[in-house]
């Protein structure tokens, strides 16, 4: 089984390790955009063309499946790209607003993603869909995925944004970047337990399978 991954950057291979994990015997191919990395500050036409570009090899692989393994790409661009390539299969990753709608309980929750991903028509869709009863905080992240990628890591600034949501209240914190997997364990620890951090590898995984039929 081949299974491609597509990221801007280096969020891709936090998704692909986990993927490996579940699938040991597959064949898992990434690829990356690092020259034109962050994504989440460009326009819908920036990120579908550079998207459908740097998928070129993950195509002509001859995928089984091809994911999508970031929220900005998916957001914009995952719609077109599967009517460009209708024998294609793709999974996309987004920001997981219905479990956190399910998991809070103080009403309160806080989406980490990208300008991008957070204009988008399609996330705006989900928080209307499945959180317009509860408080969405949506702080201001638009550093986050350019320090991870060059490993920059601002303990002070991310501290700054997860204490602030859980003052306001938040109990589930979402990841909605791929990128932020990469600091999972700093947003949890620096929650001192006030909340909960959500991000969908395992759930991408699920999906593959149900795909694949495994
Ligand atoms: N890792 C990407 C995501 O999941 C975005 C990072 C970026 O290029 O801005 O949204």
């Amino acid at each position: 089984m081949k299974i491609g991954v597509f990221d801007s950057g280096i969020g891709g291979e936090a998704l692909a390790n986990a993927l490996q994990q579940t699938f040991p015997e597959a064949q898992i191919q990434v690829v990356n955009d690092h020259d034109n990395v962050p994504y989440g500050d460009k326009t819908s036409a920036e990120i579908t063309e550079l998207t459908d570009l740097a998928i070129q090899p993950l195509l002509t692989k001859g995928c089984d499946v091809i994911v999508i393994a970031c929220n900005t790409a998916t957001a914009v661009a995952i719609e077109i790209l599967r009517q460009k390539y209708p024998s294609q299969h793709f999974i996309g990753i987004e920001p997981m607003v219905k479990t956190a709608a399910k998991q809070t309980k103080s009403d309160v929750i806080a989406v980490c993603a990208t300008p991008a991903t957070l204009a988008s028509e399609r996330y705006r869709g989900l928080v209307s869909k499945y959180a317009s009863h509860l408080t969405v905080i949506e702080p201001d992240c638009s550093g986050w995925a350019y320090m991870i990628e060059n490993n920059e890591i601002n303990e002070q600034e991310i501290a700054k944004v997860i204490n602030d949501v859980c003052e306001r209240g938040a109990d589930v914190i979402v990841l909605g970047c791929t990128h932020y997997h990469w600091i999972k364990e700093l947003v949890q620890k620096l929650t001192n337990g006030n909340a909960i951090v959500l991000e969908p590898s395992e759930a991408i995984g699920r999906q593959v399978s149900e795909l694949l039929g495994l």
